[in-house]
């Protein structure tokens, strides 16, 4: 794992579209990119916005979605993308997990099989506070494909910061599984703040564990971590 500790949010976004520009020229422009949703990666939206990176003959999939709320509804994570990217960069392919179908089976394979498709170069992700990665929460198998998720109890509060209230907060999610994120290429996470120096932590310090679901990234051989001083107190070698 390559640890970075960066000053905020703005200079950890810059990294990465680095990252993405430097991928964009070595495809010629047909690169996959795994994208995440969440507080997290809003600086790399906002700076890839206004950057003159052209995407449109890449191809992008994201980590997840809550299931039975509709694409246009303020929380979902088709609305989130549409709000903070493709409204201002179109890949030539976008594909979101469809959370308006009850089908799991069908959704989850199918998105499996456009990601064999198109092989993931890199993905972003961000860390939960109990170390879940997409929607994988702990005790989600390392081998797991996109599946149908039961939140916890944890996410589902601190989710319900984005919602008028806990009850509306959905309670199941399509995510790509463990054994889909780790298929990336290269992988980078992000992580900002205190609230996230324990799980952070644990994911670079401590046993592999299926209790600690981003402790897995360890046995991925390109993996870069991207941290703000709070989020990184809780490291052992820095
Ligand atoms: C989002 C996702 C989640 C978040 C995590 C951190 O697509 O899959 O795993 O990355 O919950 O969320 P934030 O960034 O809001 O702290």
């Amino acid at each position: 794992m390559k640890i970075e500790i960066v000053h905020d949010q703005q200079q950890g976004a810059q990294l990465v579209v680095e990252e993405f520009q430097t991928l964009l020229a070595r495809r010629s422009g047909a690169a996959t990119f795994g994208l995440a949703t969440g507080d997290t990666p809003l600086a790399v939206y906002q700076q890839l916005a206004v950057s003159p990176l052209d995407f449109s003959t890449s191809t992008s999939f994201n980590l997840d979605e809550y299931v039975g709320i509709t694409p246009t509804n303020l929380q979902s994570y088709h609305y989130y993308m549409n709000k903070n990217l493709f409204k201002y960069k179109q890949f030539a392919n976008s594909y979101l997990l469809d959370g308006q179908n009850p089908d799991q089976q069908t959704v989850c394979e199918n998105y499996e099989k456009l990601i064999a498709q198109h092989p993931i170069d890199v993905q972003l992700l961000g860390i939960g506070r109990n170390g879940h990665i997409g929607f994988n929460e702990p005790g989600t198998s390392f081998e797991s494909r996109t599946h149908r998720v039961k939140l916890s109890e944890t996410t589902i509060q601190s989710n319900s910061r984005f919602f008028d209230d806990q009850n509306q907060v959905p309670r199941y999610a399509y995510s790509m599984g463990i054994g889909t994120i780790m298929a990336a290429r290269k992988i980078i996470l992000m992580a900002y703040g205190a609230n996230k120096a324990a799980a952070v932590a644990k994911m670079v310090n401590g046993p592999v564990s299926v209790a600690v679901p981003a402790s897995v990234l360890q046995r991925h051989p390109q993996v870069e971590v991207i941290l703000d001083e709070p989020a990184s107190t809780g490291l052992s070698v820095k």
